[in-house]
């Protein structure tokens, strides 16, 4: 957590937040929304992932309040909910209050003692894009409850609490990547994130040096993880590790973070139906994310743009969480001068296209992918030009943005 001055939006958040509450607000927690540059599906089966957090943030102006009570108003939504922190029941429905409550449920359940909280929200990363929206907002509440209780949390006990905050009170299977994304992305890196130790290496990304962009394009296809295949593909996981587990593999099979391509060479013909084909996507994913790493520490970004292109192949056709869009959108991109690297990004079956585009392709990249997508299929396709940026970052103090400001 590092200060840093608060920008027009900073402020104009603290405005709606001494509208809502007639106070100033005490400090800002600011959380990344994040894209996934490859280790697709690899998070919940203990591999790699290789995220980096992006310049779409969910942004949380909070201060604590003397009772138990926790008043929290959407910007976006011009709703409000409130709670006490001695009841804290889940709301019908999939609803943004369900996360603030969620984060504040888990953190009382690990023992924290929590305070009241005054708090306003307005975030910036597209919702149900596949681009890590709720991970941001749980990250960005847990925050602003931890800074106003002036609570010691170590990050990686952030990421796993606000995970466990989607898992087990809004009641969504997600991984540990957005949420790890969220508290440790580091600007101009990448974060490797190893899912089975959660040890966490930034790796140095370079960009401008190499004239590229990171491009997000989005299908204009919305996504919910809960009505997608998501927690079936999880499910062939696990059935996959039992049946791996039960014949002879090297070492004891936990997850499919201990299967080898040998041993699935070896032995994937004990698994029935699509089984193999699933554990091939994951195994091989693992290798790309390290080899990834390699190209990058080597500045090979044209080998990592192979390996993007590498990842939609193995998404689409082993994994099959793809969808026609999303292969469209890949398939255009491929086809412009200046495109290193294309596939698909997030849990799949709709949302985002993370692409690697030289700067002077941008432009060609707008009229040639997402111009030409948006005729072909009459959808509402958008692009971002995204930085890398840091994760969680608490603005209090002196630094706090204030409803009130000579800047303004
Ligand atoms: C979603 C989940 C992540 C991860 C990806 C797929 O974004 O939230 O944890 O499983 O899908 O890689």
């Amino acid at each position: 957590m590092n200060a840093a001055a608060p920008t027009r939006r900073d402020r104009a958040l603290a405005r709606g937040f001494a509208r809502r509450f007639a106070r100033e607000p005490q400090g800002l927690a600011v959380a990344p929304g994040r894209v996934n540059l490859i280790g697709e599906h690899t998070d919940y089966n203990e591999g790699f992932v290789l995220p980096v957090a992006i310049d779409r943030t969910v942004l949380a102006a909070f201060s604590a309040r003397s009772d138990r009570q926790v008043r929290v108003y959407s910007l976006e939504f011009d709703e409000e909910d409130s709670f006490s922190l001695d009841d804290i029941k889940r709301l019908k429905g999939d609803v943004w209050g369900n996360y603030v409550r969620g984060v504040a449920a888990v953190l009382q359940e690990a023992g924290y003692r929590l305070t009241g909280l005054d708090m306003a929200i307005q975030g910036d990363v597209p919702i149900g894009a596949g681009l890590g929206s709720s991970a941001a907002l749980e990250v960005a509440v847990l925050g602003a409850f931890q800074h106003a209780a002036t609570l010691a949390i170590d990050p990686r006990d952030q990421a796993l609490l606000a995970q466990r905050a989607e898992n087990e009170f809004v009641g969504v299977g997600c991984g540990i990547m957005d949420q790890m994304a969220a508290v440790m992305g580091r600007r101009d890196h990448a974060l490797l994130i190893d899912c089975r130790s959660l040890e966490t290496e930034a790796v140095p990304l370079n960009l401008d040096a190499h004239g590229l962009k990171i491009v997000v394009a989005h299908t204009g296809v919305r996504r919910a993880l809960s009505d997608s295949a998501y927690n079936q593909r999880r499910q062939e996981c696990s059935r996959a590790v039992q049946v791996l587990a039960n014949v002879s593999v090297a070492g004891p099979v936990g997850t499919l973070r201990d299967i080898t391509s040998k041993d699935l060479a070896a032995h994937g013909g004990s698994l029935a139906g699509p089984l193999a084909r699933r554990v091939r996507h994951v195994v091989s994913e693992n290798e790309r994310v390290l080899k990834s790493v390699e190209a990058l520490r080597q500045g090979d970004l044209l080998a990592f743009g192979e390996l993007l292109y590498a990842s939609h192949q193995s998404l689409a056709l082993d994994y099959e969480v793809s969808s026609p869009e999303l292969d469209l959108m890949v398939e255009l991109a491929r086809g412009v001068e200046g495109v290193v690297g294309a596939r698909m990004t997030g849990a799949g079956f709709g949302g985002c296209t993370v692409n690697l585009v030289r700067q002077e392709a941008v432009d060609s990249f707008r009229r040639r992918v997402i111009e030409v997508y948006r005729g072909r299929t009459g959808l509402p396709a958008e692009m971002h030009v995204c930085e890398a940026v840091d994760g969680l970052r608490i603005i209090a103090g002196a630094d706090a943005p204030a409803s009130h400001s000579p800047q303004d």
